[in-house]
């Protein structure tokens, strides 16, 4: 059996207040739509179909492969909405299940439920209420003494008695397309607004003397739809809320997860420990047993196991495991740290790499370099590497060590064992195992290396 999602995206959504299309505004980082998206996936069977209006241009380059997509252009209602997608899906899919793309906490699970009950259904539409206290809006199903539906209506042209009802629809459909298509048409256009609602549709099923299943949900937070920017901020507290459940339930430990900000795409290792005002964005990647924040940003990053990451900011950077940041680490795209290196308080690396147990204690800035493992970087040293016009690379030894305050003007290589002493400008390559000193330094001595004490 085929079956096609459908969501409706074409609305202005005017009271957002927005350049954005409305179904563009993220959501735990991610387009409200991509939410509905990946709900709609498991129920359904065929590429889904985004209908478009307002702001069509922008939404349809968001979606690249991931949907096609259909222009409604004036857009004249939910019901005129489906309309357009006839002449693409006619003849080439059983069930259609239509979605408002402004809902992103509805569930895989209950879209399911809905395509399950349609197939149960010898009538052409199942479709998704709530029972609630606050009608938010909603349009209010109307049933006979028996149960059976009979209508929707919108809330502006129901009523006193209607009002009433406590019964909303949540705006989930699926429909028989033998009898969907054809529907459409028959489908009254609404005097007061002269729009075509894809709720009058219940009416001409009842008319034609078929039924129609309503499948009432027991989560009102699932049914929330964003039309204001203050529904948006609880559509974001209630996936937040989501995305840390199921992090915890699969061994992350939070200290406070209402002060955890974690977006969809993050993974996160068992017994990872997530401290308070933490922020885990965009594709991030974090092992095991590892302690982040508090007051801790993470984007884009890939983190091993064993690390501690505290009050730092992290963007495109790569720990290896047991690394040791912070307070007020500041890692830059490319920042590399091998397993091991401790960086302390103030220091900022960027595009380099430091290796296995490079120590940084403090207030240094290291750019376009790589660093030789158990290299120690002394407090205020600084890569010049840039003279004004280009990056230039520098290139540290092993075991070399980098007196307080030293600047190392790029291009330069250091060789293994080599020392600066303290507020050294080295402006010429040093060889291996040779002390350099002062402003430009220059050789005065050979050295010894020591045995490393364990
Ligand atoms: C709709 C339902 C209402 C339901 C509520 C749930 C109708 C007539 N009413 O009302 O019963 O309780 O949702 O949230 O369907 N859209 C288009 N083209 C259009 C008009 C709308 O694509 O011409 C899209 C919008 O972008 C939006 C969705 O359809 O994603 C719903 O439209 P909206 O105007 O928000 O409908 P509601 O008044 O909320
Ligand atoms: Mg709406």
């Amino acid at each position: 059996m085929k079956i096609t999602a459908v969501l409706l995206a074409a609305g202005q959504g005017t009271r957002m207040k927005s350049s954005l299309p409305k179904v563009l505004h993220p959501v735990a980082g991610k387009p409200m739509i991509w939410h509905a998206l990946q709900a709609i996936q498991q129920s359904t069977t065929e590429r889904p179909v985004v209908v478009v209006g307002h702001g069509a241009e922008e939404v349809t380059n968001y979606l690249g492969d991931s949907a096609q997509t259909v222009l409604q252009e004036p857009q004249l209602g939910t019901g005129h909405a489906v309309m357009q997608v006839e002449s693409l899906l006619h003849g080439k899919t059983d069930l259609v299940v239509v979605c408002y793309a402004d809902m992103p906490l509805l569930r895989g699970e209950t879209l399911q439920k809905l395509v399950d009950t349609q197939k149960q259904n010898k009538g052409p539409i199942s479709l998704l209420t709530v029972i609630a206290d606050d009608p938010r809006g909603f349009g209010r199903i109307l049933r006979k003494e028996d149960g059976t539906v009979t209508a929707i209506v919108e809330e502006y042209v129901a009523t006193p008695d209607q009002l009433q009802v406590k019964e909303l629809n949540v705006g989930g459909y699926c429909f028989d397309t033998n009898w969907l298509w054809d529907a459409l048409h028959r489908i009254p256009k609404n005097p007061k607004k002269g729009e075509y609602y894809l709720t009058d549709t219940v009416e001409l099923a009842v008319k034609d003397g078929l039924s129609v299943h309503a499948t009432v949900m027991d989560s009102l937070e699932e049914t929330i739809g964003v039309n204001t920017r203050v529904h948006l901020s609880e559509v974001e507290v209630a996936m937040r809320r989501r995305i840390n459940e199921a992090h915890m339930l699969n061994g992350v430990t939070m200290i406070d997860p209402a002060s955890a900000y974690i977006e969809a795409d993050v993974k996160i290792g068992r017994d990872t420990v997530v401290m308070p005002n933490t922020y885990l964005l965009g594709k991030t990647e974090i092992g095991e047993g590892n302690v982040l924040g508090p007051n801790t940003i993470i984007r884009n990053s890939k983190i091993g196991n064993g690390c501690k990451v505290l009050a730092s900011d992290l963007e495109n950077a790569t720990l290896e495991d047991d690394v040791d940041i912070g307070p007020f680490a500041r890692l830059r795209k490319g920042a590399h740290l091998g397993s091991h290196v401790h960086m302390g308080n103030f220091g900022e690396v960027k595009d380099s790499y430091l290796a296995e147990g490079v120590k940084m204690g403090h207030f240094s800035y290291i750019g376009n370099a790589q660093i030789g493992a158990n290299t120690n970087i002394g407090a205020g040293t600084i890569t010049c590497n840039y003279d004004g016009e280009k990056k230039h690379a520098t290139e540290i030894g092993e075991d070399v060590f980098i007196g307080s305050d030293t600047m190392l003007v790029a291009p330069v290589k250091l060789g293994d064992g080599a020392r600066t002493g303290a507020g050294a400008i080295v402006t010429k390559n040093v060889a291996e195992d040779t002390l350099v000193v002062g402003m430009p330094a220059r050789a005065i001595r050979k050295l010894e290396r020591k045995p490393k004490k364990k």
